[in-house]
């Protein structure tokens, strides 16, 4: 149950309206999968990424967060901050910016590291598999 007195407006909303909560096609070609997990709380978080192949700009974004309010949140947040942008940009962003944005209390950082880990798993994914792909074709 989350607290509406110790959370900010913004955690709450994301996390009754969470955005763009669903799955992408696994096995496309131009699909990255993340799947990360809280060594602290055992919570799991999937983001999937449809990128454009040609600019590298990252066209759609799903999410899957079995976890607390604020995993959910920042995951939910973390879709709407990458939806448009290039992958390399996206590849930079850190949990401190989702946490300020969402003022997460300190016992609740590693909730944003786990949308962190997540879009950077999902984008290595991605990579490795156009690696493939170029060397298929
Ligand atoms: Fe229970 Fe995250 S530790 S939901
Ligand atoms: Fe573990 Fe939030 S309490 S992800």
């Amino acid at each position: 149950m989350i607290q509406r007195r110790l959370y900010h407006p913004k955690v709450i909303d994301h996390y009754t309206h969470p955005r763009n909560v669903g799955s992408l096609d696994k096995k496309a070609l131009n699909v990255g999968t993340g799947l990360v997990g809280a060594p602290a709380c055992g919570d799991v978080m999937r983001l999937q990424i449809q990128v454009n192949d040609d600019t590298g700009i990252i066209e759609n974004v799903k999410f899957k967060t079995f976890g607390c309010g604020s995993a959910i949140a920042s995951s939910s947040y973390m879709t709407e901050m990458v939806k448009g942008m290039s992958v390399n940009d996206a590849f930079l962003i850190k949990n401190t910016q989702i946490a300020k944005e969402l003022s997460l209390p300190p016992v609740k950082l590693h909730c944003s590291m786990l949308a962190e880990d997540a879009i950077k798993a999902a984008i290595n994914d991605y990579k490795s598999k156009r690696t493939t792909k170029t060397v298929l074709t």
